[in-house]
């Protein structure tokens, strides 16, 4: 069966990993939970380790590169641990699997033609590993991250990328929506428009990255494969590519999630290096906007670097999770602030979903013995039942703000029903059959609520469910669990801790 595949970009491993790397990745977990809730799925993440920006992080530090990425890689994976990703791969690109496919791509090429040697002379951007011909430069500085460049003038060896400019244009308009959002499509296209040049695929004036194949006859006897000629194909030596299983299942990806800032590559290089291998394009690739302090990119090299492990501490990383697709629309830059996520933190987390929780338990537990009395189809049954699918949809078209809205709604629904409905009320006029009919509906929707907000609060969304004694089977597919009526006659619920224990507003 075909698998949905969903990746982020491999990581630098320049150092210590920062909010900006947790959002990606948070991004792609939510899409690979969802996705897995209705068929298979595959979420790859990892990190990209050659380069010169790594091995000078490595150089300052007094270790080599290869200690230096082994001793941090845990860090990233401790971090994902923490926010609760489930990736199906982590991939390194110093793994010998990775090396291999990386050399078969450069020899393939090199035999279609598609890598030739020629001479570089330009510049170079360390931390974006980015090359930039004169006329590119703004004030004599990268134009990406505005730092200082460096002069190259080496024998190199390079890719055709010229030669698929017709085809990256026809794609462009055969698909366009295989870009998004719009505006960075539009970027694309015009970067096209001007013209793409052939592209320096090797490094000689330094050497940590993997070694241009033997086969191919080396100038220097030392060149290394262009860092991010490296890092791309991680996409596909993970898959085991040419002739593995998993290449069959899960290539073309569904969704390739990456920052602005390396759009460029993932939309105009990688489709074009695919083509020159004979696989095809990406379906989708997704540039979403950053994460902003005071207006500027967080980053590590900016120094603003907010650190997502203190963060989790402090507020749970469920909820920051939650902060983070519930804030901005995807695809747009938004400021960071503590303020706002204690704000959203009380106001959405504790007042509306956690007060539901714990008001409804309490009452079943006064009224009915923490007992679940027969189910109903009610009012809220009817209004609710495409919920599922709705969610389900906004969510694979990445409209993750959308989906936690409509989710919302029916949050706001049952607090309604309790204020409208007054259980207490019905209580002290023994008007049973209607108290039984609202906690049944209470206890059903927060049961179908844990269900739709698992890919987002994977550990408070189980939580919920142990509190309502659901079962075991919150990952069930959705088709199947969110039938209204799912949760038994009589199942005893056990209120809990808080979900969300007020937090102190920030002054
Ligand atoms: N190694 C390359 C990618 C190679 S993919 C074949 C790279 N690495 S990176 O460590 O600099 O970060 C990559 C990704 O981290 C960005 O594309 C983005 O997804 C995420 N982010 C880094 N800083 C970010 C913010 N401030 N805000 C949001 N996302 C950010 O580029």
């Amino acid at each position: 069966m075909r698998s949905f595949y969903v990746t982020t970009p491999i990581y630098y491993i320049s150092g210590d990993p920062h909010i900006g790397h947790a959002y990606t990745t948070i991004v792609a977990d939510v899409l690979a939970r969802t996705a897995r809730a209705g068929g298979e799925a595959r979420f790859q993440t990892g990190t990209d380790e050659h380069g010169q920006k790594v091995a000078d992080a490595a150089a300052a530090a007094g270790q080599t590169p290869q200690a230096w990425c082994d001793a941090l890689v845990p860090r990233w994976k401790e971090l994902f641990a923490l926010y609760n990703v489930q990736y199906d791969d982590f991939i390194r690109t110093t793994e010998p699997r990775h090396e291999r496919v990386v050399q078969a791509v450069f020899e393939k090429m090199l035999a279609s033609g598609d890598v030739y040697l020629g001479k570089y002379e330009g510049w170079y951007c360390v931390d974006d590993e980015t090359f930039w011909p004169q006329a590119k430069l703004v004030e004599g500085k990268c134009p990406t991250c505005g730092r200082a460049v460096q002069w190259l003038s080496e024998d190199d060896w390079f890719f055709r990328l010229s030669k698929y400019t017709a085809r990256l244009k026809e794609h462009f308009r055969a698909h366009p929506d295989w870009v998004r959002p719009r505006a960075v499509y539009n970027e694309m296209t015009a970067i096209l428009d001007e013209g793409l040049e052939d592209l320096s695929i090797s490094r000689s004036n330094f050497d940590w990255g993997i070694p241009v194949p033997q086969s191919a006859e080396n100038i220097s006897g030392k060149a290394v494969i262009y860092v991010w000629f490296d890092a791309l194909l991680n996409y596909i030596s993970a898959l085991d590519w040419p002739d593995g299983a998993q290449m069959k299942q899960c290539w073309p990806a569904n969704v390739q999630l990456v920052g602005k800032e390396i759009a460029r590559f993932h939309t105009l290089i990688w489709p074009a290096m695919l083509w020159s291998i004979g696989e095809p394009a990406p379906e989708l690739v997704f540039a979403h906007g950053w994460i902003t302090l005071e207006g500027e990119k967080i980053g590590k090299s900016r120094g603003n670097a907010v650190d997502p492990f203190a963060l989790a501490e402090r507020f749970g990383a469920d909820s920051l999770r939650y902060f983070l697709l519930r804030e901005a629309p995807f695809g747009s830059d938004f400021s960071y602030s503590e303020e706002k996520i204690v704000q959203r933190y009380n106001s959405d987390l504790g007042n509306d979903l956690g007060n539901l929780l714990r008001r409804s338990l309490s009452m079943l537990a006064q009224y009915r013995e923490s007992l679940v009395p027969p189910a109903v189809s009610g009012e809220l049954a009817g209004r609710f039942a495409d919920l599922g699918p709705r969610v389900r949809d906004l969510i694979l078209r990445l409209q993750f703000r959308e989906a936690l809205e409509a989710i919302w709604e029916l949050v706001t629904a049952l607090n309604r029903a309790i204020d409208e409905r007054k259980p207490w009320v019905l209580y002290k006029e023994e008007q049973g059959a209607d108290l039984d009919a609202l906690l049944y509906e209470l206890c059903e929707g927060l049961r179908w609520l844990a269900i739709l907000l698992a890919p987002f609060m994977p550990e408070r969304a189980r939580e919920m469910w142990a509190q309502l004694g659901a079962g075991e089977a919150i990952d069930a597919g959705w088709e199947t669990a969110l039938r209204w009526g799912g949760l038994a006659a009589g199942t005893l619920t056990t209120p809990g801790d808080a979900l969300f224990p007020r937090k102190e507003p920030v002054r």
